[in-house]
């Protein structure tokens, strides 16, 4: 069923897993992550960025590409579509009226008593609506769609900020910058995990680590022991894609039937979710 995230994500806390955002870029990668969920029984997080929408069609057109495809496949695992890092009031709105049952509002960039009072507002509605919120201090490097933040702006959030923003506005999970990146690394992730500590302990939320590719196991595990209970994937699934697409056109270079090179790569992306879901604990889950 569609659901929000929060009672998946406080029983993943609870039970030392963690649940993954996998983000959606076209029909291939929606087909491939629910059918993974379902195989792997694991509850399901789909990620789709204000870019990724505008790509596809509209939230609306999102939603119901994901509920026909839930009928279709005859999915019985909980699935959340999370709008993320949502750029305004206005775009989570939308999200929530197109029938969303999840939305980041990523006030990152404010200063803190703008993104309190932003995420407040954003709350409000989306809980009236049975909505679920995920909120973002410090600010996360590298780059996600129109989402470009320089080395130089990235920063590591401050616990007991963190606490003050969880506190005042009734999240109901939370993103603390703790040194992770979105796309790939530039060496070994150096993930802030003392501060993921505190900020836990202050807070009491499920956290949400972004930029889950390319962090090692040792650290994905460290980072649930600490109360992470959500990972955002999305640029392994599009490397492994387009990986598959390159090698599927090199072979056959006369090819032209997009069904014959999208269809492997759809394939690829199922299987880079399943390893992820084992990986996180959430297999076997639902
Ligand atoms: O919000 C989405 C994620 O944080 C994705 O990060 O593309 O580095 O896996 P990633
Ligand atoms: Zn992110």
């Amino acid at each position: 069923p569609l659901v929000s995230m929060t009672e998946m994500l406080n029983t993943a806390k609870e039970n030392k897993y963690a649940v993954g955002q996998f983000n959606l870029n076209n029909l291939e990668f929606t087909q491939a992550i629910l059918q993974a969920a379902e195989e792997e029984k694991s509850p399901v997080i789909l990620g789709v960025s204000e870019g990724a929408a505008r790509y596809m069609g509209g939230f609306k057109l999102v939603v119901a590409m994901v509920k026909e495809l839930m009928d279709e496949y005859g999915v019985t695992v909980p699935v959340a579509i999370h709008l993320d890092h949502g750029s305004s009031f206005e775009s989570c709105a939308k999200a929530i009226h197109a029938g969303f049952t999840s939305v980041m509002i990523d006030g990152s960039h404010h200063p803190l008593e703008e993104n309190i009072a932003l995420t407040k507002k954003v709350v409000e509605l989306a809980h009236f609506h049975g909505v679920s919120v995920e909120a973002e201090l410090g600010r996360i490097g590298g780059q996600e769609d129109d989402l470009i933040v320089d080395d130089a702006d990235a920063m590591y959030a401050i616990p007991s900020e963190c606490d003050q923003l969880v506190r005042e506005t009734g999240v109901d999970c939370f993103a603390p910058a703790l040194g992770s990146v979105h796309g790939p690394y530039k060496g070994e992730p150096n993930l802030g995990f003392d501060r993921m500590k505190e900020v836990m302990e202050l807070t009491g939320v499920p956290l949400v680590l972004h930029g889950g590719t390319g962090i090692p196991t040792k650290d994905i595990e460290k980072a649930i022991s600490l109360g992470t209970a959500k990972i955002n994937v999305n640029t392994e699934n599009q490397i492994a894609s387009a990986k598959a697409v390159r090698e599927t056109l090199a072979a056959k270079p006369e090819e032209y039937d997009p069904r014959k090179y999208l269809g492997p790569a759809r394939d690829a992306i199922k299987e880079t979710v399943k390893g992820k879901m084992r990986e996180f604990g959430s297999s076997g889950k639902a």
